[in-house]
């Protein structure tokens, strides 16, 4: 059988969480390059995954334009996303693109119509969507166990990005709701068909008013309150004022019981070192003393079974499921910019899409 040929576009963080997906689906996907401006850091993510034959390059356009490929992933900064896209549907290859879509409503609606106008597919990798601790906690409110769900609460927070593009908004799109909270952002618009009806939100400001990243551009901490058409309430939270490693919590409340999901620190190990370990949980500060180190992180995290959907989906020449189509990275985009709009201008927002 064909195997689907990737140009993985972005050698670091990013693209580490992806190689490991495509290292773990060489049935259906092979990586036939690799580009990033650092050419060290090709190198090197090829080295840890031993990808051998492969095609190296420093310059995404000329990547673009002379690697025979079906798939072009991008693991770009936010606002690099936009181009690299449009350039690829232009060859005619399928697109991923990491979160969010792009810094603007605008550019992520490009990316949309591009991917449109030249047939192709557009895969929007949120990673949330194959957590197997949040589809099993899916399939709980299924059955019925905790009757009927009324509330959901679901935060993304930590002590700051690793990268110099998430310090200002124009690279970034804002601050740590854009970064972070388009995570729970893009979940509950899945969960629920895109049919919020309100959100009202607040944010630390950015810069100066920040809680703590003064000379961050966009916000150190938000918090939004949404409402769905069904009645359901939420709360979404995206902050980088989390000390002790990475907070992805979701909390279910039905009116015959709750779930509580802690996607980073449900680990069966509990450690104690002296001396620390090399490596605990994503954003943790120190390794000392008790801990519970991650077992398969990225797993857990849904990225391996995300690479190996939108495999399958590109084999297939297939759009991905709710929640990973481009579109959907287009409307998590829009509500951000309107969570943003509401903390701004100290109102909340209706949705007029749903008044027929
Ligand atoms: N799904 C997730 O949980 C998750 C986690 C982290 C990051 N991300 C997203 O992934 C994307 C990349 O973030 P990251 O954390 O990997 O960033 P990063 O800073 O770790 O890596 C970005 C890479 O892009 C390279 N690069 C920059 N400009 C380039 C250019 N013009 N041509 C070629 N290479 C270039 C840099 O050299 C760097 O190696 C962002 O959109 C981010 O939001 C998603």
């Amino acid at each position: 059988m064909k195997r689907v040929k990737v140009l993985l576009i972005g050698a670091a963080f990013s693209a580490d969480l992806h190689m490991d997906g495509y290292s773990r689906c060489t049935d259906i996907a092979e990586i036939v390059a690799i580009c990033d401006k650092d050419p060290d850091r090709v190198k090197a993510l090829a080295e840890r995954y031993n990808v051998t034959d492969y095609a190296a390059y420093d310059d995404m356009f000329k990547a673009i334009d002379e690697v025979e490929c079906d798939v072009v992933d991008i693991c770009l900064p936010n606002f690099l996303h936009v181009e690299a896209a449009k350039h690829a549907f232009k060859k005619g290859r399928h697109v991923i693109s990491e979160k969010p879509l792009a810094t603007t409503v605008e550019d992520a609606k490009a990316m949309v119509d591009a991917a449109n106008a030249a047939g192709k597919k557009l895969y929007y990798a949120e990673d949330w969507l194959f957590a197997p601790a949040l589809n099993r906690a899916l399939e709980v409110i299924d059955e019925g166990a905790i009757g009927k769900p009324m509330f959901i609460r679901a935060r993304e927070c930590h002590c700051g990005s690793h990268s110099p593009f998430a310090q200002t908004i124009k690279y970034c799109g804002g601050g740590s709701m854009v970064h972070l909270g388009v995570h729970p952002v893009c979940f509950l618009l899945a969960l629920k068909n895109n049919r919020w009806s309100e959100l009202t939100a607040l944010t630390s400001g950015g810069g100066e008013n920040n809680l703590q990243h003064k000379k961050m551009e966009g916000e150190d901490w938000a918090a939004a309150l949404m409402r769905f058409e069904d009645g359901t309430t939420a709360v979404v939270e995206a902050n980088y004022v989390t000390t002790g490693g990475m907070e992805d919590v979701i909390d279910f409340y039905g009116d015959k019981g709750c779930i509580h999901v802690d996607l980073t620190f449900s680990s069966a190990l509990n450690v104690y070192s002296i001396p620390g370990l090399s490596y605990t949980v994503e954003k943790a500060e120190i390794t000392t003393g008790w801990s519970k180190p991650a077992v398969d992180e990225k797993f857990n995290l849904g990225y391996i079974n995300e690479i190996r959907h939108f495999m399958e989906s590109a084999r297939d020449g297939k759009d991905a499921k709710v929640g990973l189509r481009g579109i959907d990275g287009y409307e998590a985009l829009k509500v951000i910019n309107l969570i943003y709009k509401s903390a701004r201008e100290g109102v909340s927002i209706k949705n007029d899409g749903l008044q027929k």
